[in-house]
């Protein structure tokens, strides 16, 4: 069921990630990914009438914590970890809510395909992002059938080619330069 986002302001989220960012923001793993995850999460599922402030959060936190741009092991428990941090401030999920959050980001790269849906969606988001390191992902490790269709993934396969700065991306780096502006 599609939640209402509360009070939900992704680039004062994204400005608190990106202090404590220690690689390149521009990095395979960095906000031009976030971005594109994003815009997938979000098509997944608005088009699957699932939690959308779920899967937004998601693409900002998955990789929120990585060390590295290689293989980081714990680096989605450590998003999560970051995410908790933010509970009551800047993000407001039900328990229930925030556990499929957790859930996401502490599995997502354990290959997983069994979850409730929006966890599926989130999974489903980032696998669809691999092409951008010359992965192209196999339908048998995507979640949901949604995903699996050849018009998604033709679409997102392009978008990770070209590790295109998707609209959202456009977006957040706007209002980020108001932050440096008035701090
Ligand atoms: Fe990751
Ligand atoms: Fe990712």
């Amino acid at each position: 069921m599609v939640e209402e986002f509360i009070e939900l302001n992704l680039e004062a989220i994204l400005h608190r990630i990106l202090k404590g960012y220690p690689l390149d923001p521009n990095g395979v793993h960095g906000m031009s990914h976030w971005a594109r995850v994003y815009e997938t999460g979000q098509r997944l599922a608005a088009g699957l009438n699932e939690d959308l402030e779920v899967a937004a959060l998601f693409a900002l936190f998955h990789d929120s914590r990585r060390v590295n741009e290689r293989i980081d092991y714990g680096h989605g428990q450590r998003g999560a970890d970051f995410a908790a941090t933010l509970r009551g401030s800047l993000i407001h999920l039900s328990d229930d809510r925030f556990e499929r959050l957790y859930f996401a980001c502490v599995h997502h790269t354990d290959g997983m395909t069994e979850a409730d849906p929006i966890i599926q969606i989130c999974w489903d988001s980032d696998r669809l992002d691999l092409a951008r390191v010359g992965v192209f992902p196999s339908p048998w490790l995507l979640c949901t059938e949604a995903a699996k269709k050849p018009e998604m993934m033709e679409w997102a396969n392009r978008r990770a080619l070209q590790r295109e700065c998707v609209p959202a991306y456009h977006q957040w780096a706007e209002k980020l330069g108001e932050f440096k502006i008035s701090e």
